[in-house]
């Protein structure tokens, strides 16, 4: 057995599953962005991808699909519990996220996280050429580097961090803090989204495990060098811009249209989660009704919210409170078949997203923090006129790139009001002289970039 020579490690595989007419269980990819980019790369090498296919029944063994080898991870109720829904999305995400929900510290996630990446690990010790490249992705798999370099030291690790990574301030709470920098340094490249996550990160290896940082490396204890650097992920720009071109797409925007009536369009579409600062974005819109800066008659707030991780506790309370909210605001603004807040929540597919971003004069992209953000370079991406306006949070990684959009502090309701205004009434050659630079960078920077960056870095071209 020769193995695979290019390995993608992530918590979720690239497929879904679903029961086909004949009771038989079939899989289909899952509409994500990563496994676009990374697709090239998997089909010209001997690419498998490792990952939890989502539920907790006996995962069906590895199987083909698409060109590349799927090999199920197996995981537990509760694994899904304590790895999963404790671990990785009550500890770790909102430690990353600024904190701004209080991060709950409890060892038997802890060691449940500890066994769940070892299972990770074994099963790419298991599965890697000799020789091979292993790309593991994001928060839920910090460990594995390290685990993965103990059982195969011949094979070259990527590691891909796709959300925020905290400065000292906030990553020193966490009571397993050393264990997870040196679980990430097993890399030989550790990628951020941003300069600053790259930064933070870098100081971290000088007070935590005392080495000697420089500008994108550090030597680990071992003597190895360890790349550190940013890779500001993206979406198939150009695959975007056509479906925005496509007659299912123009067929939708006429339904659309005329169900919500003749106004202009407000757009947010967010997985319901509190980072995305989908409170102070109805906060905002809610109060510019009252002042009558906007007319209720004239506007309508779409509100796209798949709910998201719902058995965490923050979220089942997020969801009340914005469901509690949105009902506020149609009991007070809206009229019979004319709410002021359409509220969708499940998600859309590509087509029918793209249809709305055609029809959104504004988008508000609003989080509180965000490690990059893809909505809104797929709203940028579908703006084939060239106008439209994009209301975009400082706090999003994206911002670093996206300066020609309308930026606002989430925090800053006042602030955020006199940003919409500004956009609602911005001339049609304004917003073609922001929407055009920000085209031109998100076509330039798209995610076959950011694959061919990370890849070429690791080593692997
Ligand atoms: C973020 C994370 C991903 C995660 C996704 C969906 O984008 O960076 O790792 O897969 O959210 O969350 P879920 O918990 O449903 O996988």
């Amino acid at each position: 057995q020769e193995g695979s020579t290019f390995l993608v490690l992530a918590n979720r595989l690239p497929v879904d599953s679903y029961t086909d007419e004949n009771g038989n269980v079939q899989w289909k990819r899952s509409p994500g962005g990563l496994v676009t980019a990374l697709e090239p790369m998997l089909k010209k090498r001997e690419g498998a991808w490792i990952g939890w296919a989502g539920g907790t029944s006996e995962p069906p063994a590895p199987f083909r699909e698409d060109g590349m080898k799927i090999v199920p991870i197996e995981l537990t109720q509760e694994d899904v519990e304590e790895y999963y829904e404790g671990f990785s999305n009550a500890t770790l995400w909102p430690l990353y996220h600024d904190a701004m929900v209080t991060p709950i510290y409890d060892r038997s996630w802890w060691d449940k996280y500890v066994e769940v990446n070892q299972r990770f690990a074994d099963a790419a010790a298991k599965e890697a050429a000799e020789g091979g490249t292993v790309f593991i992705q994001d928060y839920q798999l910090q460990l594995v580097p390290q685990m993965l370099r103990e059982l195969r030291p011949d094979v070259r690790i990527g590691f891909f961090l796709h959300i925020p990574f905290p400065p000292k301030e906030l990553f020193s709470q966490l009571p397993w803090r050393s264990r997870v920098m040196e679980g990430l340094l097993g890399a030989d490249l550790i990628g951020f989204q941003v300069q600053g996550a790259a930064r933070n990160f870098l100081d971290l290896t000088r007070d935590f495990l005392g080495l000697s940082p420089t500008e994108n490396t550090v030597v680990a204890k071992d003597g190895r060098k360890v790349k550190v650097a940013d890779y500001p992920i993206s979406i198939s720009s150009k695959e975007y811009d056509n479906l925005a071109r496509s007659a299912e797409v123009e067929k939708l925007i006429h339904q659309y249209l005329s169900e919500l009536g003749n106004r202009r369009i407000i757009l947010g579409v967010d997985r319901l989660d509190y980072t995305k600062g989908i409170d102070r974005r109805l906060k905002a819109y809610r109060e510019m009704l009252a002042d009558g800066m906007l007319d209720p008659e004239e506007v309508v707030l779409v509100q796209v919210a798949p709910p998201s991780r719902e058995r965490v506790r923050s979220y089942a309370k997020l969801r009340e409170e914005v469901e509690r909210e949105i009902g506020g605001i149609n009991g007070e603004f809206g009229r019979f078949g004319l709410p002021a807040v359409d509220y969708i929540p499940r998600s859309l597919n590509r087509t029918e997203l793209a249809a709305l971003f055609r029809i959104a004069d504004l988008m508000m992209v609003t989080p509180i923090r965000d490690g990059m953000n893809l909505v809104c370079k797929e709203y940028v991406a579908s703006r084939i006129f060239g106008n439209g306006n994009l209301i975009l949070s400082e706090f999003a990684g994206a911002a670093q790139e996206l300066k020609d959009a309308w930026l606002c502090n989430p925090h800053d309701i006042d602030g955020m009001k006199e940003v919409v205004k500004a956009a609602w009434d911005a001339s049609e050659e304004e917003q073609k002289r922001r929407m055009s630079t920000m085209r031109d960078h998100v076509f330039e920077y798209d995610v076959d970039r950011w694959a061919s960056d990370i890849l070429h870095d690791l080593g692997i071209d």
